[in-house]
C-alpha cells in the first residue's frame, strides 16, 4: 500500500508482517568474483549460498500466507478424484469466471498442451509480445510467432501507461495477409514480461478481441500476470478508477476463449492450469493431460500445492497482493531514475529494469550487452538479476544470432519477501555500477545449449573486465561487503 508521508513523499508500506523467516549472507567481492566466475558468467548457474538478494525472478519464490501453508496441512493427497482439485476448480470459477479447468505443472506445460492441440505447422500466431517458452513450444509445432506491437513499445523511456498493446491495424493485415485459417489463435501476455513487465489496456483488448472474434479466430489469453495487469488498469485507465482488481480480473478473462497462467507468480504457488467456458474445446486438450502431466485432478503438481493455489487464487485480487511488487518496482524503478539510472518507464509489473543500452552504451550488441550487465550487478552487489536481451533470444534458423529489440537488466521483486531497506541497497549498488559503468565490457560464449540457452549456457569476460571491476570496488569499499 502506499503511503503519503507527512512531507509529501510517497512510498509502499508492507500489509503483511513476517512470521518465519529465512537467513542470506552476503559474501565479499573477492568472493563473488569467484562464484560467478564459475557460473560461466550466467546468474542462472549460481548457488543461492553465494547470493545475498535473490532478484532473479518472481516465479515460485514468492511468500506464501499463512491460510496457503493451512490448505498445505489439509490437501487431500488422493491420485484420482481429490477434493483438493475440486476446490481449486471453485476458486478459478469464482475468481475468474471460468468453468472447466485443469492443473499443470507449471506455465509451459500449459504452453506445451495448447501448442499440441491447437497449432498447425506453417501457421502463425500473432501476440503483443513473445514469451521465451511460448516462442519454443510454438515453433517446435512448426508455426511462427508474430508481435504485434505498437512501435512505442520498444521505447524505453516512456510515459505511455500501456506499452503492452497490440495495434489493432497490424493484426487486420496479419490476418488478410496469412488467411485466418493459417491463424492458430491470437494471444495477449497481460503484463508483457519481455518489454518490461508493460500492461494492455482494456479498450485495446476489447478492440483486438473483436477483430479477432469477427474473423472467427481463437482467443488465448497468458495470465501469468494477469492481476499486475488489473492493478495497472484500475491506475491508469479512465472508467476503471472505480473498480476493483477482482472485478477487473473477471471482465478480462470473459472476453477470451482459453486462459493459461503460471501459477508460480501470482498465485504463489508452483503450478499452473488451463481454464476456459467452451467444453468442446476444452474436451480437445484433455486426451493429452494424462499423457504428459497427469491424472485429470492434479495434472502434474503436489495436491498439497493445487491446495495452497486455491486459496492463492482467491487472495491474488486482493489490491495488497496484486499491487505489492508493482508499487515495491515504481518506488525502486524512481529512486533509480532519481540517481540518473536508465530504467523502463513508466515502471510495469514483476521487475524494475534497467536498460542496459544506455547504462553502458559502450558495449556493442556482439558483446551481449545485458548479460555483461547483469554479471556486473552480481560482482557489484551480491544481487542476482537475469538477462533479459541477445542471451535469451534464440538463434535464427541460418545459425546466425538473434539481437533482441531491448537489452533488459531484470531486477524482480518476488511478491512480498524483500523490503524496502533491501531495495535502498540495489539502487546504492546499482548507482555504483554506473558510476563504473566504463570497466564493464562484453562477453563471449564459451558452450552454448541449442534451445533455451540463457538457462545453462556459460560465457567469459572480455579483457578480464570482471576482475577490474571487482579491484575497483574493494578500492571505494575497502573491508565492507
Ligand atoms: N508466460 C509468461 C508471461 C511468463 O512470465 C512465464 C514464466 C511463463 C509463461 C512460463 O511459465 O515458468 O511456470 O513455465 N516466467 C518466468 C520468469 C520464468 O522468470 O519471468 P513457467
Amino acid at each position: 500500500m502506499i503511503i503519503k508521508a507527512s512531507d509529501g513523499r510517497e512510498f509502499p508500506v508492507e500489509m503483511h508482517k513476517t512470521r518465519m523467516l529465512q537467513n542470506i549472507t552476503l559474501i565479499p567481492a573477492q568472493e563473488r568474483l569467484k562464484a560467478i566466475g564459475e557460473a560461466g558468467y550466467n546468474t542462472f548457474q549460481l548457488k543461492t549460498k553465494d547470493i545475498f538478494l535473490d532478484m532473479l525472478t518472481d516465479s515460485g519464490t514468492n511468500a506464501m500466507s499463512d491460510n496457503q501453508f493451512g490448505a498445505f496441512m489439509t490437501a487431500d493427497d488422493a491420485y484420482a478424484g481429490s477434493m483438493t482439485f475440486y476446490d481449486f476448480a471453485d476458486a478459478v470459477k469464482d475468481v475468474m469466471g471460468y468453468k472447466y479447468t485443469m492443473n499443470v505443472h507449471q506455465g509451459r506445460a500449459a504452453e506445451h498442451l495448447l501448442a499440441k492441440t491447437f497449432v498447425k505447422e506453417g501457421q502463425v500466431v500473432p501476440t503483443n509480445y513473445h514469451f521465451t517458452t511460448t516462442k519454443v513450444h510454438i515453433e517446435l509445432h512448426g508455426a511462427q510467432i508474430l508481435e504485434l506491437y505498437y512501435d512505442e513499445a520498444l521505447e524505453t523511456k516512456s510515459t505511455n501507461p500501456f506499452k503492452g498493446c497490440m495495434d489493432p491495424q497490424k493484426l487486420r493485415d496479419v490476418i488478410k495477409k496469412y488467411g485466418k485459417e493459417n491463424v492458430a489463435y491470437v494471444r495477449m501476455e497481460a503484463t508483457t514480461n519481455l518489454l518490461g513487465g508493460q500492461p494492455f489496456s482494456m479498450a485495446n483488448l476489447k478492440e483486438i478481441i473483436k477483430i479477432s472474434k469477427d474473423a472467427g479466430l481463437l482467443t488465448v489469453l497468458d495470465g501469468s500476470l494477469l492481476c499486475e495487469n488489473a492493478y495497472l488498469i484500475m491506475q491508469r485507465e479512465e472508467g476503471y478508477k472505480n473498480k476493483t482488481v477482482a472485478e477487473i480480473v473477471k471482465e478480462m478473462c470473459a472476453l477470451f476463449d482459453i486462459f493459461y497462467m503460471s501459477g508460480r507468480k501470482n498465485t504463489c504457488v508452483r503450478g499452473g492450469c488451463i481454464a476456459t467456458n467452451n467444453k468442446e474445446l476444452f474436451d480437445l486438450i484433455t486426451p493429452w493431460l494424462p499423457v504428459y502431466e497427469g491424472f485429470y485432478t492434479y495434472g502434474g503438481m503436489s495436491q498439497r500445492e493445487v491446495g495452497m493455489m486455491a486459496v492463492g487464487m482467491r487472495e491474488m485480487v486482493d489490491p495488497s497482493v496484486a499491487g505489492c511488487a508493482i508499487e515495491q518496482v515504481k518506488y525502486f524503478a524512481n529512486r533509480l531514475e532519481d540517481e540518473g539510472i536508465p530504467v523502463v518507464t513508466p515502471p510495469g509489473g514483476l521487475a524494475c529494469h534497467v536498460d542496459a543500452k544506455k547504462f553502458a552504451p559502450h558495449i556493442p550488441k556482439e558483446g551481449y550487452i545485458s548479460g555483461a550487465v547483469t554479471a556486473a550487478l552480481y560482482i557489484a552487489s551480491g544481487v542476482r538479476s537475469m538477462e533479459r536481451g541477445t542471451i535469451s533470444m534464440e538463434r535464427n534458423p541460418d545459425g546466425s544470432e538473434s539481437y533482441a529489440d531491448l537489452e533488459l537488466t531484470r531486477i524482480a521483486i518476488p511478491r512480498r519477501v524483500y523490503t524496502v531497506s533491501q531495495i535502498e541497497y540495489v539502487v546504492d549498488r546499482v548507482n555504483w555500477l554506473h558510476k563504473n559503468r566504463e570497466l564493464i565490457k562484453g562477453m563471449k560464449w564459451v558452450s552454448e545449449p541449442p534451445v533455451l540457452r540463457f538457462f545453462v549456457g556459460r560465457l567469459d569476460v572480455l579483457d578480464n573486465w570482471a576482475q577490474d571491476l571487482c579491484d575497483a570496488f574493494k578500492k571505494d569499499f575497502g573491508p565492507s561487503l
